[in-house]
């Protein structure tokens, strides 16, 4: 949108008295639609008020068969605020975030405010270098283990939202996998579940969902990996899987829709930051679309906490294409 037309709400027709020039909004939402969402469902919606960026949730992309309570949703909206914390960063602008801002608006998940730009540029702004080449990753891992020293600045990241990462030691790994095992076999039963997935995934795709290229190959044995085809559509080539990745479960204090969008924010800094040390992640977070299951992950991290998400994190052994995304005027509202 060039300059001359931000307008104000009145049509007074002079120059919007933003902080913001339509540059920027366009970086900082090119950058938001980066996020992860389930399914690359991108469940946002942008509105620009002078210095303040707002996230809505987009009720008609939440999935109603697996993410019925819009949990899932509210973590990839933290993961695009996230994003749009580090785009501003890089700009030069501080920001500060509230959560569920407004009563009158409870579509409104997260708003950023934006300072003016200063010098130096804050330090979420490093971050902005790998925000495009994030993205998940199914194939296999390599066998190289993972420095404790990074392990440690990936707990920081989760900390540094409110958040924390558990790392499964052997016995609980082995626990998960056998509730994966009874997952996905429930899962191939569950026709709602089928039908919701082929609108999403599969074949090629230009704007959203996840093509059959992004799946990554079928492990030729059961492995840490969501096989998110359920089975349909398989043309993929079978190959050997890692046997025991590092795995982490990503918990909040809280369990409410705050604590949703604050995993997401915790989310992708964690995903940013593993990727900055070329790390690749991925999910299994069947086991946490299942009240039952999701009860046993909380046990196997100490019974406190709620899990949010379940990282499969090591360095990938292959490649596998990004997915697609809407272009961010799609999911832009208003300029006010
Ligand atoms: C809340 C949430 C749950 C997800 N669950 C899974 C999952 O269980 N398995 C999986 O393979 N990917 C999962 N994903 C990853 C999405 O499929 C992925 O982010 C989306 O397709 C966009 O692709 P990208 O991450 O490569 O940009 C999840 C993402 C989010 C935000």
């Amino acid at each position: 949108m060039p300059a001359e037309q931000l307008t104000t709400p009145n049509g007074s027709g002079g120059p919007a008295s933003a902080v913001l020039t339509a540059d920027e909004v366009e970086i900082l939402l090119n950058a938001a639609v980066h996020a992860p969402s389930q399914h690359n469902t991108q469940p946002w919606r942008f509105e620009v008020h002078g210095p303040v960026v707002d996230v809505l949730i987009d009720e008609e992309r939440v999935l109603p068969v697996e993410d019925p309570a819009g949990r899932a949703a509210r973590i990839g909206i933290g993961a695009a605020a996230f994003n749009i914390r580090v785009a501003a960063a890089m700009l030069g602008h501080e920001s500060r975030i509230a959560l569920n801002p407004d009563p009158a608006r409870s579509e409104v998940a997260a708003r950023i405010f934006l300072a003016a730009r200063s010098t130096p540029v804050p330090e979420l702004g490093s971050l902005y270098g790998v925000l495009r080449r994030r993205h998940t990753y199914r194939g296999p891992l390599l066998s190289h283990p993972i420095a404790h020293k990074l392990l440690h600045r990936l707990d920081d990241a989760a900390e540094a939202e409110g958040a924390q990462l558990h790392w499964l030691d052997p016995a609980a790994a082995a626990r998960l996998h056998r509730l994966l095992d009874s997952i996905n076999a429930e899962e191939l039963r569950d026709e709602d579940r089928i039908d919701e997935r082929r609108q999403w995934i599969g074949s090629d795709r230009s704007d959203d969902g996840v093509q059959e290229g992004a799946l990554g190959a079928m492990p030729d044995l059961p492995a840490f990996v969501r096989d998110l085809s359920a089975g349909f559509g398989d043309k993929r080539d079978h190959v050997q899987y890692e046997t025991f990745p590092m795995i982490a479960v990503l918990s909040t204090p809280e369990e409410d829709g705050v604590a949703w969008i604050r995993a997401g924010l915790a989310l992708e800094r964690v995903l940013l930051v593993a990727t900055s040390y070329d790390l690749a992640t991925s999910f299994l977070n069947q086991v946490l679309e299942h009240v039952a299951t999701r009860y046993e992950v909380r046990g196997l991290i100490g019974g406190q906490a709620w899990p949010q998400m379940i990282i499969r994190i090591g360095y990938p052994a292959d490649t596998t294409p990004r997915t697609p995304r809407r272009d961010w005027h799609a999911s832009f509202d208003h300029w006010f």
